[in-house]
């Protein structure tokens, strides 16, 4: 058992698609590992679910019914949280004085100041964590809105901004790999470094969030966001000490180099069928799909373009970050600029690898020189290690207070400014046939995706 204070946790939004696939998951998964205090977790949404909540979010493993004692639901909305106050004072009592509370905000950008309010109100802000999940406002003057009503109910440190892909295991691998080995970090800029893709495609459509999708899109939804994150995690100065501050200082100041995004460079797509899905508008010309380029104007960066390439209903799924470097500066074998570089992947997805593609002699009695990669492959690596899933890292380090893989306000505000840009003069949506690789093409860079 953990030495953490016990745990009231409130998750607005708790019927929805986000709770049932991750939190209450993630939840179960650090109580059946012994890592969560004792808890209460009140859902709470607009309306009752016509099924109890702790049997929509079931989990089939053994402890669940045990745990699910712990989960009730509470109704809740802007104008009234009466309810819910007293149903968090109660859980409270039942706990003990010592115990403390984890609101979690999943809810449209465009309710997410009346919930705060409503949290005032009730005084529930009081002793609250408040994790609170993207998009983080809709453009810089509603996220900077956002954050000045957040900022009169709470205190800075009682705020964690969520951006889930931070607490993959494999995003803190790019520190570990840069920052804790002598090999890479030399090589990594601009005078060894070529380009710089992140590929995030998804074989999943919109899979029933089409009023999501509809207001969001995924120039907000993923870039502004997840692929600008990554970004920032690849390209960063060593911090002194890696620990909240030392990386949200690296990370604004790459994010401050970040140059706004020129809308000639950014292409939008939309999947073929995508306006036949139910809630989308019939003429909608909202963005499934979004490759770009970027660049960081700075000293170790200077000229290397960044290339993010996100969509929905794609040929494959990957979350796929490629360091591309230079070709040697002659060529002593003859012919081996075959326009395959060197280049370093890092796979992001649940079976984590990073590899090199690189140039070897092919075995046999001639010089040949073929094409051949180092793998490292974590479940061989670590054979006895399991990984943490993203949400329960997240979850855990809410409960703890840790901010380190949470975004500043700082951070989401330039990315804002970044995109700016993009948002006045959104570039025409092509559309692109499901299942395939979308318009990528259209954004011509070095060497195209990596793909396939
Ligand atoms: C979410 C986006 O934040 O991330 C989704 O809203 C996207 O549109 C998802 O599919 C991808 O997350 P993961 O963990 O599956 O890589």
């Amino acid at each position: 058992m953990t030495d953490l204070p016990p745990q009231v946790l409130v998750l607005f939004g708790a019927t929805g698609d986000l709770a049932k696939r991750k939190l209450f998951p993630g939840l179960f998964w650090l109580w059946r590992h012994d890592l969560l205090p004792e808890v209460r977790i009140i859902g709470s949404g607009r309306h009752e679910p016509e099924q109890e909540l702790r049997d929509l979010v079931r989990q089939d493993a053994e402890g669940w019914d045990e745990f699910a004692e712990r989960i009730s639901f509470v109704a809740s909305s802007a104008d009234d949280g009466a309810d819910l106050a007293r149903a968090v004072s109660a859980a409270e009592r039942e706990l003990g004085e010592d115990a403390r509370r984890l609101v979690y905000l999943s809810v449209p950008p465009s309710a997410a100041i009346g919930m705060v309010r409503m949290l005032e109100r009730e005084g529930l802000n009081e002793r609250a964590h408040l994790v609170l999940e993207k998009p983080f406002g809709t453009d810089l003057a509603s996220a900077k809105e956002l954050d000045e009503a957040l900022l009169d109910v709470f205190a800075p440190d009682q705020l964690f901004r969520i951006d889930h892909f931070l607490g993959k295991e494999a995003v803190q691998n790019i520190l570990v790999l840069r920052f804790a080995n002598g090999l890479f970090e030399p090589v990594w800029n601009a005078a060894h470094v070529a380009y710089v893709q992140i590929d995030v495609p998804e074989e999943i459509g919109i899979e029933g969030r089409a009023a999501f999708m509809e207001s969001t899109g995924t120039f907000r939804d993923m870039i502004s966001t997840h692929l600008f994150q990554l970004l920032g995690f690849v390209a960063l100065e060593p911090p002194t000490v890696i620990d909240e501050r030392g990386l949200h200082e690296e990370k604004a100041k790459v994010f401050r180099a970040l140059r706004p995004l020129d809308p000639g460079r950014v292409v939008f797509g939309q999947y073929e069928g995508y306006r036949d899905e139910e809630g989308v508008a019939d003429d909608s010309d909202v963005e499934t799909f979004v490759a770009l380029e970027a660049q960081v104007d700075n000293w170790r960066w200077q000229g290397v373009p960044f290339f993010l390439r996100t969509g929905k209903a794609l040929a494959q799924t990957r979350r796929t970050i490629t360091i591309g470097f230079r070709e040697p500066p002659l060529g002593v074998f003859g012919r081996t600029a075959d326009g395959e570089p060197n280049e370093l992947v890092l796979e992001l997805t649940d079976d984590a690898e990073i590899y090199v593609d690189l140039r070897a002699k092919r075995p046999g009695p001639e010089l040949e020189i073929a094409h051949a990669r180092l793998t490292l492959d974590f479940d061989r690596a670590f054979p006895d290690a399991e990984p943490v899933e993203a949400y329960e890292r997240l979850l855990l380090d809410a409960i703890k207070g840790d901010h380190t893989l949470f975004t500043s306000t700082e951070e989401v505000e330039r990315l804002w400014e970044v995109c700016e840009p993009v948002l006045a003069s959104p570039p025409p949506v092509r559309p692109y046939p499901q299942g395939s690789w979308g318009p990528a093409e259209d954004l011509p860079g070095p060497r195209g995706w990596r793909l396939g």
